[in-house]
């Protein structure tokens, strides 16, 4: 898969590892957990509670809350949290 990150971002940075749903995800220092999830690939972070149908990043400023997650039992935007190494991170229902 091509990486999907602006050109440069990952010089200098270093690399951590973050788990969703318990899946080891590379991500960079410095980065959002919504843009980390979309590099590797992953889109679907919740599901609508109303119809059943896939929800993910959207607008990546922490507006639209449709990349809500949950980290240590808190609703959390992952396009607002940056990433660190070892982070759990668990999707919505
Ligand atoms: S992508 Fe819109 S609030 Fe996170």
């Amino acid at each position: 898969m091509a990486d999907l990150r602006i050109a440069g971002f990952a010089q200098g940075r270093a690399k951590v590892t973050i788990l969703f749903d318990g899946r080891p995800v590379d991500a960079l220092e410095g980065e959002s957990i919504a843009a980390a999830l979309w590099a590797a690939g992953i889109r679907r972070l919740r599901t609508a509670p109303n119809n059943g149908g896939a929800r993910g990043p959207f607008c990546m400023m922490g507006l639209c809350q449709e990349c809500v997650v949950e980290i240590d039992g808190q609703v959390v935007e992952a396009c607002r949290r940056t990433v660190s190494d070892g982070l759990k991170i668990v999707s919505r229902p």
